[in-house]
């Protein structure tokens, strides 16, 4: 072999072996690391949901959660203060819920004044189709057993609990209607409201004194089952 042919092979081998190790370099690529900045911790994260607290409280919360152990809820409307009385004492005894229909527009005293007959209660009861709106959202969902309360209105009950009973679905629910007025009885309150409902099982409405005592109470509760 010349000397010229040894340097020529030398040559050769030097520049094959560079070429290879720029190959290898491009086939790994580094492995990104991220900068310290860039690593952030988890923040304001509960460890258990029991951390997250309610922000309702009383009938307002339990209304939408009820309980398994208390299906029954006392439903009421009333103006002046009365049946609400009797409804916290069926409450008190029974352990259910208490939730109030509450009007959009509230009665005054002018607007409950009987003995005109063109303020807006008698008015409202002399006009069969009359639904005063309701500004609060009563949930149902959950309960067995309504207790229904309201004042008579000229033999009647107040149109807002037609507008109530209309726009609930009572299926599988029994409703304990009752009332309170000056002297008037019942009647068939209970009965038409079934009937405006359409769904739910609809008992007949009692009325019941505003200074009942809980015995007598306790009675009658006893005998709505
Ligand atoms: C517009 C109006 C009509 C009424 N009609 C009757 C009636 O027909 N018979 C009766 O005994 N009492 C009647 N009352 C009296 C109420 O039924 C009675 O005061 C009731 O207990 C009021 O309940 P509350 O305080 O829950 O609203 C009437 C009251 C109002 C305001």
């Amino acid at each position: 072999m010349s000397r010229k042919l040894i340097i020529v092979m030398l040559v050769a081998g030097m520049l094959v072996s560079a070429g290879c190790g720029s190959i290898q370099a491009q086939a790994v690529p580094a492995t990104p690391v991220p900068a310290a900045a860039d690593v952030q911790e988890p923040q304001n994260v509960p460890a258990t949901a029991q951390e997250i607290k309610p922000t309702q409280t009383g009938a307002e919360k339990t209304m939408r959660e009820p309980s398994r152990e208390n299906t029954a809820v006392v439903v009421f409307f009333s103006a002046t203060g009365t049946t609400r009385g009797v409804a916290e004492k069926i409450a008190a005894l029974t352990g259910a819920e208490l939730a109030e229909i509450v009007p959009a527009q509230l009665y005054t005293a002018e607007d409950l004044d009987y003995n005109d007959g063109t303020t807006r209660a008698t008015v409202e009861q002399n006009t069969p189709d009359a639904r005063p709106e309701i500004a609060n959202d009563i949930d149902l969902s959950g309960y067995t057993t309504v207790y229904l309360g309201y004042p008579i209105w000229w033999g009647q009950a107040p149109r807002i609990l037609s507008s109530f009973v209309e726009s609930h679905d009572f299926t599988g629910m029994t409703v304990i209607p009752f009332c309170t007025s000056a002297s008037s009885g019942a009647g068939r309150t209970g009965e038409a409201l079934g009937e405006q409902a359409g769904t739910g099982t609809f008992l007949s409405s009692t009325r019941l004194s505003a200074g009942i005592s809980d015995a007598d109470l306790q009675n009658w509760i006893d005998k709505q089952k």
